[in-house]
């Protein structure tokens, strides 16, 4: 049987970048992947959502000058998307690799982003790659794919979006190393929004006391409080020249609440700051 000429084997397989991709530690995560990474442990990151956990794995790809596949996980997803299938061409049937299996050739670095949202039965494919054998069957084709030293299984999952049907299964949880992230404290926060957002010290940190006042919103029923990402998408804005309450509205009120009251108390919260 063919491989699919369509596809390279390597289709998605992300070299690691030749530029180290900006990342503050903010406690021993880079030393515990990497020990993780030696003993071929899988790793699962949770947190919330903007707190740097992607940016992470893109750090950590170049640091240990691996590949990167990542595969943003979805109730459609299927073992097929992750293992591969056979493709019926006019004269031919060939074989297309899935994400997985390209990952475990070319001894990538695999992220499964959002895991919690793959059907559970789909997931259980990673479980051989994650014991001691570390192997990928692929039943369709009857190979038997070992892993080598190279590759790691990562996945991501946000803690509070988690629903009860939603939840990874024990078998799947317990194969996993948990790093747990967060907001950053705020002298660190302070450096990463100066940083990726352009903007001085300054600025930076009355974004960061900003994000702090809004945070505590969650109190007076803000489901959804600013990341990090928001707030280094504001230091943009205003980077690029526009003022900075109008960064901040647009930029952090508006994508956070659609509830008049909540938006009234974020808009006071932002003038009193800014
Ligand atoms: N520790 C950090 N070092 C550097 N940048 C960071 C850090 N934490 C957050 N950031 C900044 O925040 C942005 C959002 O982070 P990232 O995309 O990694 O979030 P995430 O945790 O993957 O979110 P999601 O769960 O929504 O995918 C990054 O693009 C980066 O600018
Ligand atoms: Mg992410």
């Amino acid at each position: 049987m063919r491989r699919a000429d369509a596809l390279p084997i390597h289709a998605g397989v992300r070299p690691p970048p030749d530029a180290e991709p900006f990342y503050l530690p903010v406690a021993d995560e880079i030393a515990v992947f990497e020990a993780c990474h030696v003993r071929g442990l899988p790793v699962m990151l949770k947190g919330p959502t903007g707190c740097g956990k992607t940016r992470f794995v893109e750090h950590m790809a170049w640091r240990l000058g691996r590949p990167l596949v990542t595969v943003a996980c979805h109730e459609d997803l299927a073992a097929s998307d992750l293992v591969g299938r056979y493709l019926v061409r006019a004269t031919e049937t060939v074989w297309q690799d899935g994400a997985l299996t390209r990952a475990v050739r070319a001894g990538a670095l695999c992220y499964l982003d959002e895991v919690v949202e793959a059907r559970q039965d789909i997931v259980v494919v990673i479980h051989p790659l994650t014991d001691d054998r570390r192997v990928l069957p692929i039943d369709k084709t009857g190979e038997l794919l070992q892993a080598p030293p190279g590759f790691q299984l990562i996945v991501s999952y946000n803690p509070g979006y988690q629903h009860i049907l939603k939840d990874l299964k024990p078998s799947t949880r317990q194969r996993f190393v948990a790093l747990e992230f967060t907001f950053p404290p705020a002298e660190l926060e302070t450096r990463i929004v100066a940083h990726e957002g352009g903007v001085e010290a300054g600025r930076a940190r009355e974004l960061v006391a900003l994000g702090a006042r809004l945070r505590q919103l969650r109190d007076r029923g803000l489901a959804e409080v600013p990341s990090t990402r928001l707030l280094v998408a504001a230091a943009r804005l205003m980077a690029s020249g526009v003022a900075p309450r109008q960064a901040c509205r647009t930029a952090i009120a508006a994508p956070l609440t659609d509830d008049p009251d909540l938006l009234t108390a974020v808009h006071d919260v932002i003038a009193a700051v800014l």
